[in-house]
């Protein structure tokens, strides 16, 4: 039986309670349609910072390399700075397996409320493409003089000619696919080295699809759109800090950021590639059982699509549309009582067709 193998790092908070929600449904594909999944679990975390000093081992990027893809929860924890669970495991990774492309889809789904008016299901439905190894998220800078009045912090931007028009060049190919209509984020008013740079590339890139209809907004009023038009968008590229901002605003327009999924792709799989919900370990809600499962499953559905199961895939998400579709099974954050567990085995149960 073909059988991918997975390496299951559930991280901190709710990750732990919502990736056991994710293997079940896609245990409950993969026995549907015939094939089957190896998982192995890793305990890197927050947790394992505090004990060992070291959010991963030192050859953890080697032990996850022969993995067909990564499924992970979301790390944090509230007495270990963020930058040290970021910098120690999810940046690694991402880097180190050139997952360039971090794809986040926003769907308004029937059966969730959106905080905007008048938009019903089927309006909004748009991909975030982000910039996902460089940009401004790098660790070239420094601080001197640090505690007193000359105190200075100076953080490099690194925008490379390979780096932009590889992720560029993706969107394009993913709008190609879809509606063909790319949008751009830039700045390039006030940011005025790498922005300038970011659209020239775009701008070249965009010669190559005369099919694909492009747009290009100052990220400022680009927020000010998505709030106000969701339903102009199809595919839209952005820088690292640019494409975080835009991802959380996305999910929040279409009602909760607990749906949201992401992959972190390397789109010429020479390395795994790496699935999780773009939400964190939420500290206010860990250990409740409460925590939605549905960015967490989703971001199943996306391994699924990146191995080829695409049918499986369109099954995975039609079982979610289904289930909160029906108003029955619902977690605190989109206006129900139920918990992880019972929306994770409504879903499950969805797709065995055992309703
Ligand atoms: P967060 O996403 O953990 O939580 C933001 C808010 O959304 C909270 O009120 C939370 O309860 C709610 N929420 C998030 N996911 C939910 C779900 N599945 N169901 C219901 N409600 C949900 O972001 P926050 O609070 O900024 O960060 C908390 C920790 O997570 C920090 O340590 C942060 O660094 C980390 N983090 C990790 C990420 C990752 O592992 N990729 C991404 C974002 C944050
Ligand atoms: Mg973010």
């Amino acid at each position: 039986m073909k059988t991918y193998r997975v390496a299951v790092i559930p991280g901190d908070g709710i990750g732990k309670e919502v990736v056991p929600e994710g293997i079940a449904v896609l245990e409950a594909a993969a026995k549907r349609f015939g094939f089957a999944f190896d998982w192995r679990h890793f305990d890197w975390s927050c947790e394992r910072f505090i004990k060992t000093g070291r959010m991963m081992p030192e050859d953890g990027i080697a032990q996850l390399k022969p993995f067909d893809a990564i499924f992970l929860g979301a790390v944090g924890h509230p007495d270990v700075p963020d930058h040290i669970s970021l910098w120690g495991l999810l940046i690694p990774i991402r880097r180190s397996f050139l997952q360039y492309v971090n794809l986040r889809p926003v769907r308004l789904f029937d059966g969730i409320e959106t905080p905007l008016k008048n938009w019903k299901p089927g309006d909004i439905d748009f991909q975030i493409v982000r910039e996902n190894v460089e940009g401004e998220y790098s660790n070239i800078g420094g601080r001197i003089y640090q505690g007193t009045e000359d105190e200075m912090a100076i953080q490099q931007t690194v925008f490379t000619r390979r780096g932009v028009t590889r992720v560029i060049r993706y969107a394009f190919e993913l709008a190609r696919k879809s509606k063909k209509h790319l949008t751009s984020a830039t700045k390039s008013n006030g940011i005025i080295f790498t922005m300038p740079f970011w659209d020239e590339c775009f701008n070249e890139i965009a010669a190559e699809y005369p099919d694909v209809r492009t747009d290009n907004y100052h990220i400022d009023i680009l927020t000010a759109h998505f709030v106000r038009h969701p339903d102009w968008f199809d595919v839209v590229v952005g820088s690292n800090l640019f494409g975080d901002i835009l991802s959380d605003l996305g999910p929040a327009v279409v009602g909760s950021i607990g749906i949201a999924p992401s992959a972190n792709l390397n789109p010429e799989r020479e390395f795994p590639s790496m699935f999780e919900p773009v939400h964190g370990s939420a500290p206010d809600i860990a250990g409740k059982g409460i925590a939605n499962p549905i960015g967490q499953i989703w971001s199943g559905a996306m391994m699924l699509r990146h191995l080829g199961e695409a049918k499986v895939a369109d099954a995975v998400e039609a079982a979610i549309a289904d289930v909160l579709a029906k108003r029955r099974v619902r977690t605190p954050d989109i206006g129900g009582n139920a918990s992880t567990k019972d929306l994770g085995q409504a879903v499950a149960a969805a797709l065995g067709g055992t309703k």
